[in-house]
């Protein structure tokens, strides 16, 4: 547990460490690319190494997020070849329909293929993002107002939304702008507006998912698919919450999203323990044998720095300070520093937790995970230059 005072005694990231930490996860990604160019790390790494994966699961655009971000550092002509073959791979499975009922379509393309096509105007790429932001809007549920995130649509055991959602809408937002049709964004406003009515508690800790009534589309209940407990916050999901209202805020330009990013925030920052590295739900703090996830760090970090862009004067410090402070204790203390310890970027991830309260199996404990190694690597770009967002 923290203070406000005691958050701001930690020492921040300094350039010096920006540059040598991006250098060095640079070059681990490039040290990775022969192995996965024509497939992909699989969600999470088993004693830090991770197998090699087909284009399925939530997890695979993160890979070529790195690839992308790499080329940016780099302008690599190999690393440019590998992220135009991963696109094909994206082209593939949207048009093939490989694992992709569900609503994780800004996870897998934005990092990938929004990415891809800014960079280098691929056309392949923009071809695959449109077909991706088409099949998350056919899971638009107008009773509610929410995209189901998993399952038959419509069906009542799985009538919900959920918070990790939030980062889908960017891939919304970016179709409306390049075809100039308004439904993407203007579904896209819907499902965060009963997103952010429904999942944030009142006193800013956040459900993972929240249930509707098919029948009214009345709210039901908040419910956790990955956390400890129905009424605990699980981390990643506040995280998700963080990143999620600063992009709400960025487009959609509502102040109570401001305030909300504020809040969770504030919610996550005071809840973390003393190395700064947060155990996978915020029930566990200093002390407990529980495991950390770290990819929750980066992913709150990258969503400050994002709001703080939206922010000026000390607001805008504030939110860049403590994101510097998540990132040097990120490499202090899960950061891999060579190709012989992991082929990720960030250890000490959690992709699930078994609980009683929860529906899971333990996954991915103490282990690397493709987002939380991607995150690592944006926050550290987000650091050191200006960066374009693929979000
Ligand atoms: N989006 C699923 C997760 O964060 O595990």
């Amino acid at each position: 547990m923290q203070t406000k005072e005691s958050l701001i005694s930690y020492d921040m990231m300094n350039e010096e460490q920006a540059k040598e930490a991006l250098q060095l996860a640079v070059s681990l990604v490039e040290g990775n690319v022969d192995e996965f160019t024509d497939c992909f790390p699989d969600s999470n790494s088993q004693d830090n190494f991770y197998p090699k994966s087909e284009n399925i699961e939530w997890t695979t655009g993160f890979w070529t997020g790195e690839i992308w971000l790499a080329y940016e550092e780099t302008g690599s002509e190999k690393l440019k070849h590998a992220g135009e073959v991963q696109v094909e791979s994206f082209l593939d499975r949207i048009l093939k329909r490989v694992d992709v009922d569900h609503h994780d379509m800004g996870f897998l393309y934005s990092p990938s293929c929004v990415a891809a096509w800014q960079l280098t105007g691929n056309e392949t790429a923009k071809k695959a993002a449109l077909l991706a932001a088409d099949n998350l809007m056919s899971r638009f549920c107008e009773k509610g107002q929410f995209f189901q995130a998993w399952g038959q649509l419509g069906a009542p055991d799985n009538y919900r939304l959920i918070i990790d959602c939030l980062l889908n809408m960017p891939l919304l937002f970016w179709a409306s702008e390049v075809t100039g049709d308004a439904k993407y964004a203007d579904h896209a406003k819907a499902h965060i507006t009963t997103a952010m009515r429904y999942i944030v508690r009142p006193d800013y800790s956040t459900y993972h998912t929240y249930f509707f009534n098919p029948e009214t589309g009345e709210p039901v209940k908040g419910v956790t698919h990955q956390g400890h407990r129905h009424g605990s916050a699980w981390t990643r999901g506040q995280a998700w919450g963080i990143y999620g209202s600063a992009m709400a805020y960025r487009y959609i330009k509502d102040t109570a999203y401001l305030e909300i990013f504020e809040k969770v925030t504030e919610y996550f920052l005071l809840h973390l323990p003393s190395d700064l590295i947060p155990y996978w739900d915020f029930d566990f703090d200093d002390g407990s044998t529980e495991p950390r996830d770290s990819s929750s760090a980066a992913i709150a970090a990258c969503g400050m720095l994002e709001m703080a862009r939206h922010m000026t004067g000390e607001k805008a410090q504030y939110y860049q300070d403590m994101a510097k402070r998540l990132l040097l204790a990120l490499r202090n203390h899960c950061a891999v520093t060579s190709k012989e310890q992991s082929n990720g970027l960030l250890m000490h991830g959690t992709y699930a937790r078994k609980s009683d309260e929860n529906p899971c199996a333990n996954r991915g404990v103490d282990e690397c995970n493709t987002w939380g190694d991607y995150y690592y690597l944006e926050g550290l770009v987000r650091i050191h230059r200006d960066w374009k967002s693929y979000w």
